[in-house]
């Protein structure tokens, strides 16, 4: 019997996520994946160019929800959802990644009773300040399967007390993204697109609201941006949440006058471009440490912590503060490189895993259901 599947995408670094297991599920014919896609995020450069680079199809269900506080957005994602899952019933439910659309269609299927699966469980940062951390602990505590990508994500799970036989690592699936446009990534020309020499400059991304949404932490990474950019050219593709603090701050002049490139987002094409052919990258994006943990390239980041911690064990990222910057970023451009290795499993094979585990559990399920 087909199985029917919810597959929730909203934010941009959701839509990486979700395009492998979209096409692996389109090509089964035992599996109908029906795509709904929050609005979570809803400009063309945050979303439309992003599904038509990985080959996305139109959603199935757009529901619109748009920006809002955090309550307005859960509440709105659940209100919306609960619609569409009441009335089109699916056998499962997949979830990906920490945003706020993620905790509010877990928390919808599991109450209607539906089987939902977190891809991207057990990750933790243990700072219950950030709002992404608080979207893992609840997802993953009423989700019925925890898809995890490194061992780490299994041992916080299990310390939890979730049931070992709830879990099974599938790996990294973000890399399936990468692998699926390789070949587009590479002949993209984004950094020559922007006077950029390849190797010789670094890309920066910033919109966590600890970063940037407090004047004094604002301005104290733009100065040690602009400390960087006098030995390495950095070019600064601007999330929608920063551009308006820059703005309304001023120290968007500040980055410009320093000579930091600053420009729109950019889609999943360009922006991969753009890392591969970087020196180092400065950011405090969760997917970009797997990324440039990924392809070998020094990482930056702007956090106090992070929950991928195999990005420090094995790849090429570090922790760093305003303050410590510049000299890290130093050092990063000549450190040796030999100790980096790829995590197991981060091979661009997840979405075949996660597929493979669905048919065991459909199984399981099927066999449960009869016996009853
Ligand atoms: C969200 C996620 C975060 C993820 C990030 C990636 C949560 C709690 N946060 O944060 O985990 O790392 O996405 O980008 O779910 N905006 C636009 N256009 C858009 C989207 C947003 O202009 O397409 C602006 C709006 O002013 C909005 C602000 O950006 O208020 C922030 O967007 P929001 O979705 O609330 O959070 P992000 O910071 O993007």
């Amino acid at each position: 019997m087909t199985q029917h599947i919810h597959l929730v995408a909203a934010a941009r670094p959701n839509f990486m996520k979700i395009a492998p297991l979209w096409h692996a599920l389109s090509a089964a014919p035992e599996f109908a994946p029906v795509l709904i896609h929050t609005g979570q995020h809803y400009d063309a450069n945050m979303s439309d160019a992003i599904f038509a680079d990985l080959g996305l199809p139109q959603p199935d269900y757009h529901l619109g929800v748009g920006s809002g506080s955090h309550a307005e957005q859960t509440g709105g994602v659940m209100i919306a959802y609960e619609k569409i899952a009441a009335t089109d019933r699916p056998d499962w439910l997949i979830v990906v990644g920490d945003v706020n659309s993620t905790a509010a269609c877990a928390m919808v299927a599991a109450k209607l009773c539906f089987t939902v699966i977190h891809l991207e469980a057990g990750l933790r940062s243990r700072d219950r300040r950030m709002p992404e951390e608080i979207n893992r602990l609840v997802t993953d505590a009423i989700a019925d399967v925890l898809w995890t990508p490194s061992p780490d994500g299994d041992e916080n799970l299990i310390a939890e007390g979730v049931d070992p036989a709830r879990i099974t690592r599938v790996g990294n699936i973000m890399l399936d993204s990468f692998e699926l446009v390789r070949p587009a990534i590479e002949a993209a020309g984004t950094a020559g697109s922007l006077g950029l020499t390849p190797g010789g400059y670094g890309v920066v991304t910033l919109h966590r609201p600890s970063n940037v949404d407090e004047d004094h932490q604002l301005e104290a990474l733009v100065d040690a941006l602009a400390a960087v950019q006098q030995r390495l050219p950095l070019v600064f593709p601007v999330h929608p949440r920063t551009a308006v603090r820059l703005d309304a701050t001023g120290l968007g002049g500040r980055l410009d006058r320093a000579g930091v490139k600053r420009v729109a987002p950019q889609g999943y094409v360009a922006f991969m471009n753009l890392v591969t052919q970087s020196a180092a990258v400065i950011t405090d994006s969760g997917g970009v440490q797997e990324e440039t943990t990924y392809l070998g390239i020094p990482c930056l980041t702007l956090r106090e912590n992070t929950e991928r911690p195999v990005t420090i064990t094995h790849g090429s990222n570090r922790l760093v503060t305003a303050a410590t910057l510049s000299r890290e970023v130093a050092e990063a451009l000549t450190m040796p490189r030999e100790g980096w290795r790829r995590p197991g499993l981060w091979d661009g094979r997840t979405a075949a895993r996660c597929l493979d585990d669905l048919r065991r559990r459909s199984g399981l399920l099927a066999e449960a259901r009869s016996a009853a």
